[in-house]
């Protein structure tokens, strides 16, 4: 059956985008292979010149991971999908292929430790100029915009405290400049929030969060225009060779059979978490979009289908409080991952968010009290008691 007979969308991320072999295998093919044969000395000149269609060598493209874009368009809603080796060499890659000296990128501040490192201090070393502003206020994106602005960058909701930017604002902003917007999705996955349906030009992912989501493999996305993957992204990426393993490729594929199912689940244990949380006597607040007390919440009912699996709360106490309680947890583990099955906690400012600077770290809120949460999808009952023993422990 062809993929566009599908009607429904977790049909195609089920039955979508295969390439079948002679052998009638039921499960997606696995083509663990670094190159593709040809007939003969014609044929791969044909095919390398583009004139014959065919698979020359996996840095390049490879039916596995051929499947796994396919389904990464699919559920983001995005025309095309390019995969990467991890979401960091998607972030990477979606700047750098548009880039060049004497370019100007503004950048909402808070952002993953990594996305601010390579922002701030790897992407400037080449010449290009960078604006960090709050990306919570409409104005702000406008006042940055200078006749070299070629890229606007954030991420929504922001990680660890959970800072929206209004994705359609910016992205109608941008366009009346000619400007490329670029979101990372990765907080609330695709399944809670298409940032395309607003107006963004690339969308980036990491494969190890919700799209796998059973702590596997490493992947990224980088999803955008046809137009753009052939002529921007392709050449840029198939010869600096950031490339994704088919094996990986395929396990990620498998995880978004299922990826619908456990985020919308996960985050409704999560909406359960936020509840017992905001109640409990040990903690000072929590960080959560769909929190009635959150001051963008109208934002986040527009943009989010729901509040997602991760949050973040303050305890009342000090970093030694907050090592005390994540060292009392019994089931939940201390892991930096996110959007897995397992609940996991991290303390970003010793460890994601460690690289920022202390003055960096108070203006996004990341106190030394912040505990980040991914909730499971573990019964609820066990995620409050282990939270709770933990946090009575203190
Ligand atoms: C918001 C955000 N962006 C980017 C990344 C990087 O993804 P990866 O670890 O797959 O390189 C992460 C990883 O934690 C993240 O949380």
């Amino acid at each position: 059956m062809l993929t566009s007979d599908l009607k429904g969308k977790n049909s195609k991320l089920i039955r979508g985008a295969l390439n079948k072999t002679n052998f009638r295998e039921q499960s997606e093919s696995l083509f663990l292979t670094s190159g593709f044969l040809y007939e003969s000395a014609e044929q791969a000149e044909a095919i390398f010149k583009g004139d014959e269609a065919g698979f020359q060598y996996t840095r390049y493209a490879n039916p596995t991971i051929d499947t796994f874009e396919k389904r990464m368009a699919i559920i983001d809603g995005s025309e095309s999908c390019f995969a990467t080796a991890s979401g960091m060499a998607a972030v990477f890659a979606s700047l750098m292929c548009q880039l060049q000296a004497g370019d100007h990128v503004v950048s909402a501040t808070a952002l993953f430790g990594s996305c601010r490192e390579v922002i701030k201090n790897i992407i400037t070393k080449y010449g290009i100029e960078i604006s960090f502003i709050d990306g919570k206020n409409i104005e702000n994106w406008k006042k940055e915009i200078k006749s070299n602005t070629k890229i606007f960058f954030f991420e929504t909701p922001s990680n660890p405290c959970f800072e929206l930017v209004d994705i359609e604002s910016v992205c109608k902003l941008a366009e009346k400049s000619n400007i490329k917007v670029i979101v990372d999705n990765i907080l609330v996955s695709p399944v809670l929030q298409s940032p395309s349906k607003f107006g963004a030009d690339i969308i980036v992912y990491s494969g190890t969060k919700h799209i796998d989501g059973q702590g596997r493999t490493m992947g990224g996305a980088i999803l955008c225009s046809a137009k753009f993957r052939e002529e921007v992204l392709k050449p840029f990426l198939r010869h600096t060779g950031p490339c994704i393993s088919p094996f990986n490729a395929w396990t990620l594929s498998k995880g978004l059979e299922t990826i619908d199912l456990r985020v919308v689940e996960q985050s409704r244990n999560a909406e359960k978490t936020v509840k017992f949380l905001s109640e409990h006597n040990k903690v000072k607040s929590v960080n959560y979009p769909f929190s009635k007390s959150h001051p963008q919440y109208e934002l986040a009912k527009k943009q989010q289908k729901m509040g997602g699996n991760v949050l973040s709360f303050y305890i009342k106490g000090d970093k030694k409080t907050a090592f005390n309680f994540i060292n009392n947890l019994k089931m939940i583990d201390i892991c930096n991952n996110l959007g897995d099955t397992k609940s996991l906690v991290v303390h970003p400012a010793t460890t994601t968010h460690r690289i920022l600077t202390d003055e960096e770290r108070n203006d996004q809120n990341i106190f030394d009290n912040l505990v980040r949460l991914s909730v499971g999808l573990e019964d609820f009952e066990d995620i409050k008691d282990d939270l709770d023993q933990a946090l009575i422990a203190i």
